[in-house]
């Protein structure tokens, strides 16, 4: 069982939050700030009810070192504006410190933001050592970052064993939602992969494939596949070394019953800058010289005919070079066509990840979903049916430890 934040017994009053503020950023300014949002609603309750909260999260990967392009600075410049009526501060310094001095640097009552946990070489490593240095800062442990559970870390594990430990509005909640909308698939389903994590994603596409009965990939992603069936991508940005990989899922996706639609045609330029010359042309058809950033309208069209017989589509990661205007096209047909399917009832949509986020907020379409989870990796790899870590540990509350 996990336990939720009314069973925080009133007299442990600072609660580490660990919450996943890894926003997209652009010249150190939040670019998206839906995951700031989502977590909102823990942070006021707690702080209503009189709680000091310390706020830990990751933003990239800085790999454990404290490079400070990674700083959550920005993301506490953002709260300051949300949370206008409370007292919000970024405490920069080192945890070990915060712990030392918490209880007179910080009025009570307080929201503290510290500083990246990627900062310490203890946080990927799921080491009891720097869950210990963290759990000193605090008397109880909230996990709001459902975006992080599947990431078996120090901040969302071995943390959650050293302090009576809860989950916040915001887990709850994506958990409750994809509970609901996952168990009434009903089908034919269609996932909708794309994005920039290539490496990362297509070992998922290799697992989704055995729960849907199509798959559209777009992306870099969808480079790396056309390369393996041996057609031309120009100077785009795919992994040759995949191609073995790309080959196997397309065999195996066809073994069993998954049809695979890869983009047919595409927009292409020399350079991933808005003003540039840009071009439609066919995914045979495209010069050593073109950088492939977005799917072109056949491609669109198909997909959408795909769409128009599914009952059921899931949709993670752009699907073009979304954050450049000439190459938001397929991203955003994506975002408006599911809505309007959704919104005329004839299809169940689950969307999740930051940078779809993003897609979903500039389409003007967030609210038309019928879910979306602020998560990426942690969305399909609960899709998937994996064991997220940072749920598991949730399970050992040890609210017998508050009344130690
Ligand atoms: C995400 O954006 O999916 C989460 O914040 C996890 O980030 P990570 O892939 O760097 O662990």
């Amino acid at each position: 069982m996990i336990l939720t934040l009314e069973h925080i017994p009133e007299s442990l009053k600072r609660i580490v939050v660990r919450a996943d503020l890894n926003v997209p950023m652009q010249d150190a300014t939040v670019r998206d700030a839906t995951r700031i949002v989502s977590v909102l609603p823990t942070l006021r309750e707690l702080l209503d009810h009189g709680k000091t909260v310390y706020l830990i999260s990751h933003l990239g990967r800085p790999k454990g070192t404290w490079d400070l392009r990674f700083s959550l600075a920005p993301v506490a410049e953002v709260l300051k504006t949300l949370l206008p009526t409370y007292s919000v501060i970024f405490d920069p310094r080192d945890v070990t410190q915060v712990a030392a001095s918490a209880l007179k640097t910080h009025p009570e009552g307080s929201l503290i933001l510290l500083e990246n946990v990627r900062f310490y070489p203890g946080e990927e490593t799921n080491c009891m050592d720097f869950g210990q240095k963290l759990a000193e800062v605090g008397q109880a442990y909230v996990n709001d970052a459902f975006a992080s559970c599947h990431r078996a870390h120090t901040s969302t594990c071995a943390l959650a064993r050293l302090l009576p430990s809860f989950a916040g509005r915001l887990l709850q909640r994506e958990l409750e939602a994809l509970e609901t909308t996952v168990e009434n698939t009903a089908r034919p389903t269609c996932a909708v992969v794309g994005g920039s994590k290539v490496s990362t994603k297509i070992d998922l596409l290799k697992n989704l494939m055995n729960k849907v009965d199509h798959l559209c990939i777009g992306g870099a992603m969808a480079n790396t596949f056309l390369f393996a069936l041996g057609k031309p991508v120009g100077r785009s940005l795919y992994e040759p070394d995949l191609a073995p990989l790309a080959r196997e899922i397309i065999s195996m996706a066809a073994n069993r019953g998954c049809t695979i639609h890869l983009p047919v045609d595409a927009v292409v330029a020399g350079a991933l800058e808005a003003g540039v010359e840009v071009s439609t042309v066919s995914c045979n058809d495209v010069e050593p010289e073109d950088l492939i950033l977005d799917v072109g309208p056949l491609t669109c069209q198909a997909w959408d005919s795909v769409f128009d017989f599914c009952k059921t589509v899931i949709w993670n990661g752009p699907v073009g070079a979304f954050e450049v205007t000439p190459f938001a096209g397929g991203s955003l047909f994506v975002a408006r066509t599911l809505a309007q399917r959704t919104r005329q009832g004839q299809l169940t949509t689950i969307a999740g990840g930051g940078d779809t986020l993003s897609v979903l907020n500039v389409a003007g379409v967030m609210g038309d979903l019928t879910f979306v989870s602020t998560a990426g990796g942690a969305f399909l790899e609960w899709l998937e049916g994996k064991p997220l870590p940072g749920l598991q540990a949730l399970k050992h509350h040890h609210l017998d430890m508050a009344h130690a």
